[in-house]
This record gives structure tokens, sequence and C-alpha cells, in this order.
């Protein structure tokens, strides 16, 4: 028995089955090619939704041209490229969405996954880790990065752990300078009487006091401000943060004292961290490490490049410290190591590269 389709004839029915026919063998082999591509190669995560990525909200407070602004965005593009997309940092800079003060809360809570703060904002939970605003304290980077990998060092970053943040790499700053719209700073003794912004650590209060100088504690977004206004005469900070901020064009004076170190701790919620595969911590663990070592040299490249803005605009009065004034300074602030001694532990002072033989 023939079934018959209304109004269609037999001419048609030939055609049509040709026609299936034809595309039949035309697109199996794109079907099977197509169905093999998607187990060679890994799935697109750009293509996942929102649920389905891992999401890194990063915060921090300085500008995109630092070398912690270049690090964070360059971390950023490493991590999106090598999982192809199932990782997305999400960098926030300028303290546009935590400030400063702020950012450490927001990642306790867990409402951000990272931050990197500089390590005098964390003497405020760990005290001990003030051992690096110790004034002299390092004489190179490269101490500095010896210390953090030392046993000592990491007896210090574990401490945060208590705190649910886990230290996962160091990043520069460099050494602070001295500026002030008042007066030369030539002798420690200049300092006198003069208000200092600083960060929120008691070493760097004690080390101001010990100068007969004083010290505010005031937020790196609001410093700008606050020096306009006239309620700080001077500050201290890194040249790549004295000139994304602009801070030099408000103050007359500049000493280059390499006094201290800056510098930044890494941080990851714990929690968050260890709710990550092994192979996403692998990934990251590793995507830092490359990043660190870009970061360092970035960092001493920069700060060159700033002196050099600097001393072309002419626009600041430059005072460079001698070796012999360095030492000079150096045991005018010995007081602030007793300080430290007393207050937390004499261990974290004696590992110090420069007591070392
Ligand atoms: C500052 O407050 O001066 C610095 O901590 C800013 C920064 O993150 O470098």
């Amino acid at each position: 028995m023939k079934i018959r389709i209304f109004g269609v004839g037999d001419d048609f029915l030939k055609q049509f089955s040709f026609i299936t026919t034809l595309c039949f063998i035309f697109f199996l082999p794109v079907i099977i090619l197509a169905s093999c591509q998607s187990t060679e190669y890994p799935i697109d995560h750009e293509q996942l939704g929102k649920d389905e990525r891992i999401v890194i909200r990063f915060s921090h407070v300085v500008g995109e041209d630092t070398p912690k602004g270049m690090a964070a965005r360059k971390f950023a593009e490493l991590v999106k490229e090598r999982s192809n997309g199932l990782i997305e940092v999400q960098v926030f800079s300028n303290g546009t969405l935590y400030k400063d003060g702020e950012e450490m809360n927001a990642l306790s809570r867990g409402d951000i996954q990272m931050i990197a703060p500089a390590i005098s904002k964390l003497t405020e939970i760990v005290p001990e880790i003030s051992v690096f605003d110790l004034p002299f304290a390092f004489y190179t980077l490269d101490e500095v990065h010896e210390y953090v990998q030392s046993e000592t060092g990491k007896k210090l970053t574990d401490k945060l752990k208590n705190h649910n943040l886990l230290v996962t790499g160091l990043w520069d700053s460099g050494f602070k300078q001295i500026s002030n719209s008042i007066r030369p700073i030539e002798h420690y003794s200049d300092l006198e009487g003069l208000r200092m912004r600083i960060m929120p650590s008691d070493i760097l209060a004690k080390q101001f006091t010990t100068l007969n100088a004083e010290s505010k504690r005031i937020d790196f977004n609001t410093v700008f401000n606050q020096l306009q206004k006239g309620n700080v005469d001077g500050q201290e900070n890194t040249l790549t943060n004295i000139t994304s901020k602009n801070l030099y064009s408000l103050q007359n004076y500049l000493t280059i004292s390499n006094h201290g170190y800056l510098g930044y701790f890494l941080l990851f919620n714990y929690e968050f961290w260890n709710s990550l595969s092994s192979d996403v911590q692998q990934l990251l663990t590793e995507t830092l490490q490359e990043v660190q070592q870009w970061e360092w040299q970035h960092t001493k490249k920069m700060d060159q490049e700033k002196l050099q803005d600097i001393k072309r605009c002419e626009c600041i009065q430059l005072h460079y410290l001698s070796e012999e004034d360095k030492l000079e300074w150096e045991e005018k602030l010995e007081p602030v190591y007793d300080y430290y001694r007393e207050h937390y532990s004499d261990r974290y002072i004696e590992a110090l590269p420069k007591f070392q033989d």
C-alpha cells in the first residue's frame, strides 16, 4: 500500500528523499567533527554563566600607574588566559570598592577574595609584623625578600591565618622618602615639630616621635586633601605613590632617605582559598610566583623613572642623605628598636639580615 500525502505527487517525493540523503552525506562529517572538537579542546569558559565561573574580587587602594596597580592587572590577565576564562580576577583599584581601612574587614567577611595591603596596615591585627616598619631594618629589597622567605618570616606571615588571611606572596613598592612643605630635611633634627602623615602602625608613630615630630594616621586616599588643607605638613612614601597621587605638587622639599620599606602581602580569604580545588590553587600559586618576580624587577625600574621625572620637573627641592647621614639617623632611631623589643619580641629583630654575619 502506498502512503499518499495530500496534494503531493511521486516526483516531489523522489526529489525530497534525494535532497535529504545529500544533506545527510554533507553534514554528517561536520556533526562528527564538532563533537570530536569539544572533547579535544578545553571548554570555552567565557561561555559559562556567572555562577559557574570562579570570580576573585581583588581590591586595592593605589592607582593603575604603580607597581601594585600594574602587577594586579597582569595577574588578572594571566589567570584568565591560563584558566581559559574559568577564573576571573576582577581588579578594583584606587579604593573604588573598599577604601583603606575597609578592605581588610571586607576580605575577612568574604565580600572580596583578595587584597594586597601595605604590610604596615596589618600591624593592627598582628603587631609583630611591624618589624618591617623599623627604620633602616633593610638596606636592599633583596634583604626584604630573603627575610620574608626565611623561617622567621614564615612564622610571622602564618600568624595571619588566625585571622582567616592567607599570605600568598610579596610585592614591593620600594623604600620610603620624606616630603614636606615647611623646610628641607637634611638632618634628622629638621623634622622637629613637623606634622607627618603615617600609615596605621605604632612603630611608624614611634619613629616620628623619636625625631620629635608629630604623626597622624591618615587613609591613603585622603592624603592629598589633608596636605592641601594644611592638616599635615608632610608625609613619607615611595616615589611611585608620591607621583601617582601627585603629592609632590603640594610639597616643597623631598629627602631621598630610603629609611623604611613599603611592601604588600598578597592576601586571600583563607576559607575561600581552601574551597578551591588543588588544580586551581596550583594555577594561582604559580602565576603569583611569576608575577612576583616581574613585579620586583618592575618596581626597581619604575622607582628610578619616577626619580628622573621629579628631577626633570624642577618643582620640588631634592636632598639626598649620604651613607654617613643614614648611619647617624639609624643610631638616633635605636629607641624604636627598643620599643619593639619591649612590646613584642627580640627574635624578629635578631633575624633581620643586617644582624647576620
Ligand atoms: C599608603 O597608605 O601610603 C600605602 O599603603 C598605599 C599603598 O597601598 O601603597
